[in-house]
């Protein structure tokens, strides 16, 4: 395949071809098979469909969810492969990924929330990926009631030197139609931050104290929401 014929636009809903392509998981946009094989085929990822197209399993019933085994979150925004255990690579559909890429060059040197930022891909058809450290995702049962408190503590204090260094996430609310704040992970040891779309980057001529605000807002809700009623009983 010549990647240089490779569309930089994914295509709408009407053109989904369900043999080949994937829809995203708001039903916004379809990445085609082309698209996809560019993807891997500059990446390298160490998993690959199992199949040309492996939403059908071994045992013969269709899969419903619209993903592939590199593929850990396909949206109308952005299209996120694991390349390997460590790192991910997230390549995103907005109007300028420049912003987002000097974002979170910036942010990851200043504060580790973020996860680090390893290189930029530009592939053949303009896109332009994030190549990152890949955060492994923990769900809040499989911490100690304890071990959550000192989490929580780290957690408030790094947001204070985040904010104290110019930087400030500016996407911590809830993921539309859900209680869940998607940009905010527990990760192996810590709570991490990802998504750097929106971070601030202050500079003297510019007031961001509303934004810094709402974020000390979020992370205040964010942590009476963690390990709530319910965990006494864990310690
Ligand atoms: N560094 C990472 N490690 C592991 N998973 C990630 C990482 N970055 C993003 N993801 C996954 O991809 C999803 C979308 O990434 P995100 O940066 O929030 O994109 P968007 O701008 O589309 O919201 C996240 O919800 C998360 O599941
Ligand atoms: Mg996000």
């Amino acid at each position: 395949m010549d990647n240089n014929t490779v569309s930089n636009k994914l295509k709408e809903p009407d053109q989904f071809q369900q043999e080949s392509d994937i829809m995203s998981n708001d039903g916004l946009k379809v990445i085609s098979r082309d698209q996809l094989s560019l993807v891997y085929d500059t990446l390298n990822p160490k998993e690959r469909p199992i199949t040309f197209w492996d939403k059908y399993s071994k045992f013969g019933y269709f899969m419903s969810y619209n993903i592939e085994s590199p593929i850990i979150s396909f949206s109308s925004k952005s299209l996120v492969i694991a390349i390997n255990q460590d790192q991910v690579c997230k390549i995103s559909f907005s109007d300028n990924p420049e912003k987002e890429i000097s974002n979170h060059k910036i942010a990851s040197t200043r504060s580790n929330l973020f996860p680090e930022f390893i290189g930029q891909v530009d592939f053949n058809n303009g896109w332009k990926g994030i190549v990152m450290e890949r955060i492994r995702i923990y769900n809040q049962l499989n911490f100690s009631a304890g071990e959550l408190h000192k989490m929580k503590l780290d957690f408030v204090n790094q947001i204070d030197d985040l904010h104290n260094n110019g930087i400030i996430h500016n996407d911590l609310g809830f993921a539309k139609n859900s209680d869940v704040r998607i940009n905010i992970i527990i990760s192996e040891k810590k709570i991490r931050l990802i998504d750097c779309e929106k971070v601030i980057i202050k500079s003297n001529n510019n007031d961001c104290s509303k934004e810094q605000d709402d974020e000390r807002n979020n992370i205040h809700e964010f942590i009476g929401e963690l390990g709530g009623y319910g965990f006494c009983y864990l310690t």
